[in-house]
């Protein structure tokens, strides 16, 4: 099947789609994003995510550039014109195309794009069951982390500084030597007392809808969280270490910069935690 893309009202093949050289996305990263995964046929938390791309939108005083049950509509096409049972579906909104001038254009239409790829499962569980490596950057985003912007280009160095390093994640560091979070995952740690512990919800991180989720499933087994910033010695030394995001679910950590995590093997906590959101996934509607 071969892949199509939605731009702006269009239905393309995606090797012919394309957005004006005066996007403002592309100009000024003036534009927002959000990553929906798709699981046997299901999205994960399509409404948290719609409700966090409308709060970047209002942050960005950006308009929506369709109501939100017609955007529904679109994606399930999307989906469904890729015929994509386990993937990603891409959603971009920016504020639209004009002659280049920093301040908001007048009178312009914001512009949606959509893509949508497969996402091999069994290499996901690979992943999973051997843990990955994370190394630790120097934080030096916005202070506006909160909004899921596509201004990542801190974002892009970070993660290429883990791939040089054949790590799998960057954990990026405020300059108060705390961890603040992935260069696009969410990051935790369970402490020698087995306390599980993740940064508090604020500017400084995004509000991933995957921590969400997995935060609700803890609570409603009666599983406590700690949200508290930890810092990188912590970090070094926790028992066990993960990450959680769309693309990657609830993902173990075996090695932080030169430090082995635990025995070098998944931990026993983050493995049930990913079979908890594993079943969350599969409870999908
Ligand atoms: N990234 N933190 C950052 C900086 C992110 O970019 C993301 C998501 C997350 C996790 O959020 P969620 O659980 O809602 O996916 C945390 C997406 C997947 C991306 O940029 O590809």
């Amino acid at each position: 099947m071969s892949r199509i893309a939605y731009v702006n009202g269009q239905y393309l093949p995606h090797r012919e789609a394309s957005v004006h050289v005066e996007d403002r996305g592309y100009q000024f990263a003036d534009g927002v994003y959000e990553v929906v995964t798709i699981v046997n046929g299901k999205m994960i938390d399509e409404e948290g995510h719609l409700d966090r791309l409308w709060r970047s939108l209002g942050e960005l005083r950006m308009d929506a550039p369709m109501d939100r049950e017609p955007m529904k509509f679109v994606m399930r096409e999307v989906i469904r014109q890729n015929g994509i049972y386990n993937g990603i579906i891409y959603l971009q909104v920016t504020r639209g195309v004009a002659p280049r001038d920093h301040p908001f254009p007048k009178d312009v239409r914001p512009a949606l794009v959509m893509t949508a790829k497969r996402l091999s499962m069994k290499k996901a569980a690979k992943t999973a069951e051997q843990g990955i490596a994370v190394i630790t950057v120097p934080d030096i985003r916005w202070t506006r982390r909160d909004i899921k912007s596509v201004s990542l280009l801190p974002n892009v160095l970070a993660k290429q500084e883990a791939k040089d390093k054949d790590a799998y994640e960057a954990f990026q560091v405020d300059d108060d030597g705390m961890v603040t979070e992935g260069s696009s995952t969410n990051a935790w740690i369970v402490d020698q007392d087995g306390k599980i512990i993740t940064r508090p919800l604020s500017n400084d991180i995004l509000a991933g809808i995957t921590r969400a989720s997995l935060i609700a499933e803890l609570e409603k087994r009666g599983l406590e969280i700690e949200f508290r910033s930890f810092s990188v010695d912590e970090l070094h030394n926790a028992r066990e270490v993960f990450l959680t995001s769309s693309t990657s679910y609830v993902l173990p950590v075996v090695k932080v910069d030169d430090h082995v995590i635990g025995n070098g093997q998944p931990g026993s906590i983050s493995l049930d935690l990913r079979e908890i959101y594993q079943e969350f996934m599969l409870a999908a509607e």
